[in-house]
């Protein structure tokens, strides 16, 4: 080559690295623009701050006076408790005792326990007012602990009580009669798998189907394909949704290492829209539609309940769009749009999400009520997309088992579970699911209004969230007044109300008057005093100078 071509060769070279270089940052650029301004957002930078964040916690005194209330106010919040307390000692005797009589051996309890209000306050809680693990059976809508405590369950059992308590002991019933002759034997199916494949490819409107241990493993399965077939790396969620516990879907706090390949984007955002138009490393995008009920924030948990700031508002047909305009661009660039229905399939509509908000998705996972009372993950998609294997590289394969996928009593009781969905008395509970539970939500939210407390809630479909509409730092206290008040609310307190849909409107109004009396017997006790110009914000930035103040302290 002359000097002149070499020259030529040299800039073409260095055109070429410079274009590469400019869609290199544009792809930067606009994924930094698409990250949530909050540390849920920023995984790496939420990891460093829960590492700075040390362990304090207010004594006796300062427990009652958080906000500086004066000393009327705290006696009578800490006669209120220690009013609670001898209650709960009391009523909860048997229950207690067994509770933490193993309470050592069970990390998973030590967890929720320490993690049931703000860990200021965690402690003189916990002795005090010790939560309850057991309960001993279930009618109607309601559950009984080892007392005989008899209480309304709120609880959902994680999103699995869908159809009340009772149908699932009836699918479980059925589903060990007509296992019962094959037993546990694995590998070969029972019969009750061919019709659940059917069904399940009906309800999806998707070819094929796999059958999972967990909701995290159908997630995990989905990912894995839509990387194999795409051949691109990253996933993408959208922040403070949860999908699960594995690593990649985790990459923020829970998660000690990072997760490389996983994007976290603003939901419902032009700007998250940009990345996935512009960047070439995106496999899929994982939805948890349950995030249009509290858009960009983790599942809300009394734990964080350290002021009123919790916000959640649910807007069907903006979501509807939201969906229409990410499916749009999923299309567009070869993107596989997974629908993680876990939590939300069957709830919403027997289509699930897909039919409910008019999108279709090239994956969708399941879980959770379609086990019928035992624990399941499934996974349904595109033919192209759920193959294991490819044609032209024999070698090349996506290997995903699980020794106990496709259980025969896992298998009949889902089989039990999706023959009730198509009977007229389960049909007629989601003719006007949403007219019943919003006017539902609206009757509770007039009654707190008419008696002038400072607590709303927000809801999608059967799945509710406390919202409280003044700054105070003892919204967490609610859980207890309500579960003195004989509402069973799970691990989490007044971040997640889940009904069953069997609950009869008298139910419903019982729970309604409980909760009405629960929460004006603690502003009675006095937690509800605010001071005239607190502000949530100004409550974050005086707990903000506590973490400062303990972190910096000198030790001695
Ligand atoms: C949307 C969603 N995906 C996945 C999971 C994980 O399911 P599992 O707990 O069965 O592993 C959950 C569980 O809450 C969920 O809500």
């Amino acid at each position: 080559m002359d000097s002149h071509h070499t020259t030529l060769a040299l800039y073409a070279l260095g055109a070429g690295a410079l274009t590469t270089s400019l869609v290199r940052l544009k792809g930067r650029l606009a994924l930094s623009k698409a990250k949530h301004r909050s540390p849920t957002g920023h995984a790496r930078m939420a990891r460093r701050i829960a590492a700075m964040v040390p362990f304090y916690e207010y004594d006796q005194r300062r427990f009652f006076r958080a906000d500086d209330a004066p000393d009327d106010v705290a006696a009578a919040r800490e006669t209120g408790f220690m009013r609670l307390s001898v209650l709960f000692a009391r009523r909860y005797a048997e229950t207690a005792r067994l509770t933490e009589e193993i309470r050592d051996g069970v990390s998973d309890l030590q967890f929720t326990d320490a993690y049931r209000v703000p860990f200021q306050f965690s402690r003189l809680v916990r002795r005090h007012l010790p939560a309850a693990a057991f309960v001993q059976s279930s009618a109607g809508v309601t559950v009984t602990d080892l007392d005989g405590n008899r209480c309304y369950d709120l609880t959902g059992s994680y999103g699995v009580n869908l159809f009340g308590n009772d149908f699932y002991k009836e699918c479980i019933d059925r589903a060990v009669e007509q296992a019962r002759d094959l037993g546990p034997v694995l590998g070969a199916y029972h019969p009750a798998v061919a019709d659940n494949v059917r069904r399940l490819r009906e309800i999806s409107g998707l070819d094929e189907v796999s059958f999972h241990m967990s909701g995290t493993e159908a997630v995990m399965q989905a990912v894995r394909l839509a990387r194999y077939h795409t051949r691109r790396t990253h996933l993408v969620r959208f922040c403070g949704a949860y999908h699960g516990w594995w690593g990649d879907v985790q990459p923020g706090v829970g998660n000690p290492v990072p997760a490389r390949e996983t994007y976290t984007l603003n939901d419902m955002s032009e700007d998250a829209l940009r990345v996935l138009a512009i960047r070439r490393d995106i496999a899929c995008v994982l939805v948890n539609p349950l995030q249009a009920l509290h858009l960009n924030a983790n599942a809300p948990s009394d734990t964080a309940l350290v002021d009123s700031g919790r916000s959640a508002q649910f807007d069907r047909a903006a979501y509807a769009e939201w969906l229409r305009r990410l499916r749009e661009v999923c299309t567009q660039r070869g993107i596989v749009l997974i629908f993680d229905e876990v939590f939300l399939g069957f709830r919403l509509a027997v289509g699930g999400a897909q039919d409910y908000f008019g999108v279709r998705a090239d994956m969708v996972t399941y879980g959770k009520t379609l086990g019928g009372g035992f624990p399941v993950g499934v996974l349904c998609g595109r033919a192209a997309l759920m193959r294991r294997f490819r044609d032209d590289r024999p070698a090349d394969v996506c290997f995903a088992r699980g020794t106990f996928n496709t259980h025969p009593y896992v298998m009949t009781a889902m089989r039990e579970f999706l023959r009730r969905l198509d009977m007229p008395e389960v049909r007629a509970l989601y003719v006007g699911l949403d007219a019943t539970w919003n006017a539902r939500a609206a009757q509770l939210n007039e009654r707190l209004r008419a008696e002038d407390l400072p607590v709303q809630v927000a809801n999608l479909s059967t799945v509710w969230t406390v919202l409280y509409t003044s700054p105070s730092r003892y919204n967490w206290m609610l859980q207890y007044y309500l579960r003195a008040g004989g509402l069973a609310l799970s691990w989490i307190g007044t971040g997640r109300l889940i009904f069953s849909l069997n609950y009869a409107q008298a139910d419903f109004d019982a729970v309604v008057e409980r909760f009405v009396a629960a929460a004006k017997a603690m502003r009675q006790d006095g937690w509800w005093w605010a001071d005239p110009v607190a502000t949530n914000k100004s409550i974050r930035r005086n707990i903000l100078r506590e973490i400062v103040a303990h972190r910096f302290r000198k030790p001695g």
